[in-house]
């Protein structure tokens, strides 16, 4: 059977595009965490830059509000010497009802390499890149609730420098599982790099139907959840996306699953904590956890910039002189 073509590949199997973690291999996982880590050393540099992408134009869409992701893509790509664009979607033609394919074709007309886009709706990524010329990119910086694989793969690079080897971790993911493109890019990314170990520990409500067909453990009781963890990975509720009453109170989701010091506790001694941001101290996660030892969120801020140089350096292999 001849299995679909995956567009975020050339036929030689090297990135084109990156718009899910689904459909790729290990050797392509690992080849981007090795390439981002050749990429830490630029922004320990005086002048923290390299000629990679000098001449070539990305533009930067975010549909939907951004400070991490947005902000390390443009570090990412100026230390790649790129010509950067920030449309300002609020200001720009979308807001007198411009189609997004409409946007597209203009700034292609503007002969743009590369476009990073995040949008509020599920596929949108995948749309753009069906409908750009072969010559330009397309990176995924979240749509709707499908897929953040820079984010995943900026998880997967922390985790790999605090604990080396996937294949005896036990990984905790916690909260609005529902909601989260950031819990599914990391457990397609986690099973893909050999992670033994993957509980998802939600209520109810917030646990996606057939989760466990991702191939992870699933469990409502979040004190038998972290028991031995080595890494546990908070994640914000999505007031923003909840269309019903998902849970009775924040002060009852805090007590239910929220991260305490006590509870931190129940997992390894040098378990690692990790949360994609933004954050909700005292819904989520005990303030004081949050700024503790354990905690590498602020590392999973820097690393990010690293992962989308080496994300995007890849994804113009091929167009680079
Ligand atoms: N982690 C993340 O996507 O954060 P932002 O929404 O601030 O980009």
């Amino acid at each position: 059977m001849n299995r679909p073509k995956n567009i975020q590949l050339d036929s030689n199997g090297k990135l084109r595009h990156f718009l899910s973690i689904e459909g790729l291999n290990r050797s392509l996982l690992t080849e981007i965490l090795d390439s981002a880590e050749n990429f830490t050393s630029v922004g320990k540099q005086q002048a923290k830059k390299v000629p990679l992408l000098r001449g070539k134009t990305i533009a930067n869409l975010f549909f939907e509000p951004s400070t991490r992701t947005r902000t390390t893509f443009d570090l990412a790509e100026k230390r790649l010497s790129a010509d950067v664009i920030n449309i300002d979607i609020n200001r720009s033609a979308t807001a007198k009802g411009e189609t997004l394919l409409d946007t597209l074709q203009n700034l292609t007309a503007m002969q743009i390499d590369m476009f990073v886009v995040r949008h509020n709706s599920s596929g949108a990524a995948h749309f753009i890149a069906q409908n750009v010329p072969d010559s330009i990119s397309v990176i995924n910086a979240g749509d709707g609730r499908h897929s953040h694989p820079t984010q995943a793969m900026l998880d997967m690079f922390t985790i790999r420098r605090e604990k080396q080897d996937f294949t005896k971790l036990k990984v905790a993911i916690v909260g609005d599982v529902m909601h989260s493109r950031v819990a599914r890019s990391q457990i397609h990314a986690l099973n893909i790099l050999g992670c033994p170990e993957i509980r998802v520990i939600a209520p109810r409500t917030l646990l996606p139907l057939h989760i466990e067909d991702l191939g992870v453990h699933v469990t409502t009781n979040i004190d038998d959840g972290l028991a031995g963890v080595d890494v546990i990975i908070m994640l914000r509720l999505q007031n923003e996306r909840m269309s019903g009453a998902h849970l009775p109170s924040k002060q009852e989701y805090f007590k239910d699953y929220g991260l305490t010091s006590k509870r931190l506790k129940l997992a390894a001694d040098d378990v690692i904590l990790m949360h994609p941001g933004p954050m909700n101290r005292g819904v989520e996660i005990e303030s004081s956890v949050a700024d503790s030892d354990n905690s590498v969120i602020l590392q999973q801020v820097t690393n990010g910039i690293a992962v989308r140089m080496a994300v995007m350096a890849m994804a113009m292999q091929g167009n680079i002189l």
